[in-house]
């Protein structure tokens, strides 16, 4: 990954994207003009590089990500992509092909996930409030049993076998418990391990073990333990338990889209994907699917691809604009009556248009972020720094 060029004069990033598929390019769009407006207002520069990336890209050549494709990703600072899927292609080929390929090759070994319920935002648990919800998941993103080890025999027979292994390295765990512990640290002192420990013995054990010896680094924060199966009833009934979660990668794919549709929706949900080690771009994405069903017909929501787009420039340090972006998206999605579809009152573009608007009458009357009181224990969610030794 090249550094980013940030002279004080001059400061410049380059992003690779990816639409995808579906809905992903729509909402994607509107996240990069978020970008051009936020950069403009805050004096730097974002060059994009499209990837012609996904199902299309995929039907007509047979190439999914190849070796060039991801020499030429690593060259930009950041990627930031819409959503993968596609019911024409047979499920796994995208989401294995392209997702987990770049997870993958550049070491994205830790997926950040918040969930925050923002003020004037309905969520579906009755009687929830944003005080109850502001939490976020840590969850381990090249392993588990998203590595695809195993193997099959006697296909097509009776006896037809399938074995699928979990892959857990202490390296993965322990880079992943290390960030959760520095993040929990910056928010409410508390770190919650969520796992299955009691099932599955081996990898449990590790995971306990590592976030015990970590946590004596952290006298701070105060860390405890939930199995995941309780942690889905928690998240639901009482979600106020938690402060930082850290999972592992299929507890963690579960949970948090439980976490983001009691947050508000999976629509408003972003998420980031990390190198840790600058070996390597970090990649932004929604969390939420291409939702084929509404493609095209200005239903969805851009709101979680903006929140990324958000995460990205607080990654590449431009946090004053990230808090903006993000500022504005919240007081927009306040105003509306739903958060996808038709009842939403405005289209997926609309949306995108009157953050922008937002964005631009703020910074006109003056009004930055810092200028206001948080309320309550807000904290911005797309805020992803922590002090690295
Ligand atoms: C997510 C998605 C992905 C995952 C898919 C698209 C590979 O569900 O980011 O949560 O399973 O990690
Ligand atoms: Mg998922």
């Amino acid at each position: 990954m090249m550094p980013p060029s940030t002279t004080p004069a001059h400061r410049s990033y380059s992003l690779a994207t990816i639409g995808g598929d579906g809905i992903g390019p729509e909402v994607l769009g509107e996240a990069l003009r978020c970008i051009d407006d936020v950069a403009a207002l805050y004096g730097f520069e974002v060059r994009t590089s499209p990837f012609n990336l996904g199902a299309e890209h995929y039907l007509r050549t047979g190439e999914l990500v190849t070796d060039e494709t991801l020499a030429q990703l690593a060259r930009h600072d950041a990627i930031l992509i819409g959503a993968v899927g596609d019911p024409r292609v047979e499920s796994g080929v995208l989401e294995r092909g392209l997702i987990l390929r770049i997870r993958t090759a550049f070491a994205q070994s830790v997926n950040v996930r918040p969930a925050q319920l923002f003020r004037g935002i309905d969520s579906i648990v009755k009687d929830m409030t944003p005080e109850r919800c502001d939490l976020v998941i840590v969850r381990e993103n090249t392993e588990g049993l998203y590595a695809s080890g195993g193997f099959v025999s006697h296909e097509g027979t009776p006896w037809a076998t399938a074995m699928q292994l979990s892959l857990n390295t202490k390296p993965a765990i322990a880079a992943c418990v290390e960030f959760a512990f520095q993040l929990a640290e910056q928010r409410r002192q508390h770190l919650t391990l969520c796992h299955k420990t009691n099932i599955l013995i081996e990898s449990g054990r590790l995971w306990s073990d590592t976030v015990n010896e970590i946590g004596e680094r952290y006298p701070d924060v105060r860390h405890d333990y939930v199995h995941a199966d309780a942690c889905s009833v928690h998240l639901l009934e009482r979600p106020e338990i938690f402060d930082v979660i850290v999972t592992d990668n299929l507890f963690g794919d579960l949970l948090s889209d439980l976490a983001a549709v009691i947050q508000g929706g999976m629509g408003l949900a972003p998420s980031a994907n990390l190198n840790l080690t600058g070996t390597g771009p970090s990649m932004f994405e929604p969390i939420h699917g291409s939702a084929p069903d509404i493609a095209g017909t200005g239903g969805a929501n851009p709101a979680g691809a903006i929140f990324a787009a958000a995460m990205c420039l607080n990654h590449l340090g431009e946090r004053e604009a990230a808090r903006a972006l993000e500022t504005a998206t919240i007081q927009v999605l306040e105003e509306l009556p739903a958060m996808r579809g038709p009842q939403m009152g405005c289209t997926t573009s609309e949306v995108g248009e009157r953050i922008r608007t937002a964005m631009a009458t703020r910074a006109s009357v003056g009004l930055t972020t810092t200028d206001e009181a948080p309320r309550g224990t807000y904290r911005s969610r797309t805020d992803l720094s922590v002090e690295r030794g």
